[in-house]
């Protein structure tokens, strides 16, 4: 029986709280939730012990080493904003435990360089959440890629579009800021980087990077005809006429969660996507060179009318185009995140001078195209599943591989000059891909 305690009590932190007190129930042990925002630890709590049937305690933030000792789990789930995981991570190893922390492991380099540290010294084991890897259309791109089918890969072609519903949802809260979240690059694009890093099993050496916000602006507000634009929806004057409203009264969980906790910290998660506050980019292009001499086209775009990406790899015995469409979800209002559409994802295998092959995609079912379900089952249940030769459980040199890319895109568009990691950050070790 391995015991928890989860730190961050938002959106994301249910999958792992309910995985482990209902699911895993045999094999884990919920001991405490933590949280600098009072409603929200007494919220998870009274949920977590009604569904549990156990005692669960809360503890507050700053009373996050307090909980450690007096309660003595075997791994911290860390699930805050993105900008504070790197302390909860190096205090839990420093104090005996194990992490399971979510993506982007952190945000920049003088905190990956304090978490790679920390972990060398203490040898704990750090595991970063891509669930991404476990969605069985891309576990099937990488089956491909393993087979040899398309050759040597040389090149790729990756967009990844987030529409106006989920992308403006960026613009909202504590991500619009690259302080908390390192701008999309970081926060967002671990995921693809992640991904392509273990599809090609390699990893970035140069990085060149252009972005801009062009749509989340008071520009395309007034195009709106919206000139008298408040704060916040909940307290906007036009509100009622602004297509980008997110009114936290009319969904249950978002009140509950957000709404009716606010007075406990002053977060609001409804700001105006149009406001001057934000920071981060929603347009994004990337030039990327890989250790291993492959090419990355790279580009994120947060304003699109649809959400999902293409991807297409050369190779030097042929090409595979990938493509996803997914269904547009708010964080935490009750509806399957990111559930991909099965109609609308295609895999098309071209070798050279043969005829193309339409693949029969592997399917999935649950959040993020059926990618949780699988990843839980791995986090929490690992001696019970089958030996995973795609090797998809991945720990801080994967987590800290992914986020590189975004952090030397970060600099690359403040310096306006290609960047190479090795500029960055030397020494780090490579990803177990093999
Ligand atoms: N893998 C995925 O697909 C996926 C999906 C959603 C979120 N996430 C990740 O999960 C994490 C949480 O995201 P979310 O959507 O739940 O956000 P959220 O805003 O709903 O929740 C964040 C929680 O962290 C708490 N918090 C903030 N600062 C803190 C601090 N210093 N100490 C303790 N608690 C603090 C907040 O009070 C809040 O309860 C993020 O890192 C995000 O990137 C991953």
């Amino acid at each position: 029986m391995r015991s928890y305690v989860i730190v961050g009590l938002g959106g994301r932190h249910e999958l792992f709280r309910d995985a482990i007190i209902s699911e895993f129930r045999n094999n884990c042990r919920l001991l405490a939730l933590c949280d600098i925002n009072q409603g929200r630890i007494d919220k998870s709590v009274k949920e977590a012990e009604e569904k549990a049937g156990y005692t669960v305690k809360g503890y507050h933030a700053y009373d996050f080493n307090l909980m450690l000792k007096e309660v003595n789990p075997d791994s911290v789930i860390v699930t805050t904003m993105d900008s504070t995981h790197d302390g909860y991570i190096i205090r839990a190893m420093e104090s005996g435990c194990d992490v399971i922390t979510e993506k982007p492991m952190t945000i920049d380099v003088q905190k990956l360089t304090n978490i790679l540290g920390a972990q060398k010294k203490s040898k704990k084991k750090i595991t970063v959440t891509f669930n991404y890897r476990y969605s069985p259309p891309r576990t099937q791109v990488k089956e491909l890629i393993m087979s040899g089918a398309i050759g040597d890969i040389i090149s790729i072609d990756f967009s990844w579009l987030l529409d106006t519903y989920h992308g403006a949802d960026y613009f909202r809260r504590w991500h619009r800021n690259k302080r908390s979240s390192g701008g999309l690059l970081v926060h967002k694009a671990t995921h693809h980087f992640d991904l392509v890093n273990w599809w090609i099993e390699s990893v970035p050496s140069v990085i060149y990077a252009k972005g801009t916000r062009s749509f989340y602006r008071a520009e395309t507000a007034l195009r709106y005809r919206l000139s008298n634009r408040g704060e916040r929806c909940h307290t906007c004057p036009e509100a009622l006429k602004c297509p980008f409203r997110l009114n936290l009264s009319n969904s249950p969980s978002l009140k509950a969660l957000y709404l009716d906790q606010e007075n406990y910290d002053g977060h609001f998660r409804d700001r105006c996507v149009f406001s001057d506050q934000i920071d981060i980019e929603d347009s994004m292009n990337l030039s990327i060179e890989y250790q291993n001499r492959v090419r990355l086209n790279y580009s994120l775009n947060a304003f699109s009318p649809w959400e999902g990406y293409i991807i297409n790899f050369n190779g030097t015995n042929g090409r595979i185009e990938h493509r996803m469409e997914e269904t547009v979800y708010i964080n935490a209002d009750g509806t399957i995140p990111g559930a991909m559409k099965m109609d609308k994802t295609r895999t098309t295998l071209y070798p050279i001078r043969e005829e193309p092959r339409e693949m029969e995609i592997w399917e999935g079912e649950g959040g993020h195209g059926g990618a949780d379900p699988h990843m839980l089952k791995y986090l929490f249940d690992p001696e019970n599943q089958p030996f995973d030769k795609y090797r998809r459980a991945s720990d801080h040199r994967s987590g800290a591989w992914s986020i590189i890319t975004g952090i030397s895109a970060n600099r690359s568009m403040e310096l306006n000059r290609p960047v190479r990691v090795d500029e960055l950050i030397s020494d780090m070790e490579l990803p177990d891909f093999k």
